[in-house]
């Protein structure tokens, strides 16, 4: 996501999630730490901005992971597959960079399709959170193996 397209992005998230969106707990791992760029993608329709997804560094018990979010896309270009090729696309260079784990906030409805799991499966969690709402997509065996509380990179569990 180049520097355009993230002064851009806030704009899409607040018409998805609201303004009151910071308040959410995923926002303790975004605060004061900057987004993967090299991971982040867009959707472009017409030369505008539509979607877009964003990964924010994580850890859990020493193994490193990416937190993906969030992803969106505007009301009036959905269900065309944006969001799929958006978390298809990056999933793979996650993959490729050798990143052991992606840990994300919501509906295993939506993310199941992804090969995402419930993260309670793992006994991964964040603090907080609802359990039910924690999915993780392990991609190396020390992902596959990993436990414990998702913590902001460079920050330690209290
Ligand atoms: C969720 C969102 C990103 C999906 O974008 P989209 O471009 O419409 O998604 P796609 O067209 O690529 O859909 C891909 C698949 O996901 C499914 N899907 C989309 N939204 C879904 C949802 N909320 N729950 C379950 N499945 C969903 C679609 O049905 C489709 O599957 P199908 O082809 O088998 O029917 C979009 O609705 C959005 O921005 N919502 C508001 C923000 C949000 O909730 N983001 C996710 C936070 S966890």
């Amino acid at each position: 996501m180049d520097a355009d397209n993230a002064s851009e992005f806030p704009a899409i998230l607040d018409i998805c999630f609201g303004t009151d969106r910071q308040s959410k707990i995923a926002y303790r791992f975004r605060d004061g730490v900057p987004p993967c760029d090299r991971f982040c993608l867009v959707a472009h329709a017409f030369g505008e901005l539509i979607g877009g997804i964003q990964y924010w560094p994580c850890r859990v018990n020493g193994v490193d992971a990416r937190l993906l979010g969030p992803i969106a896309v505007l009301p009036a270009w959905r269900g065309r597959g944006a969001a799929r090729a958006l978390v298809n696309q990056s999933l793979d260079m996650v993959a490729e960079a050798g990143v052991d784990l992606v840990v994300l906030i919501g509906d295993a409805a939506l993310y199941r399709q992804y090969g995402f799991i419930p993260a309670s499966a793992q006994g991964l969690f964040i603090a907080d959170e609802n359990p039910e709402r924690v999915q993780i997509r392990p991609l190396t065996p020390a992902g596959a193996a990993a436990s414990g509380e998702v913590a902001v990179a460079g920050k330690v569990p209290a």
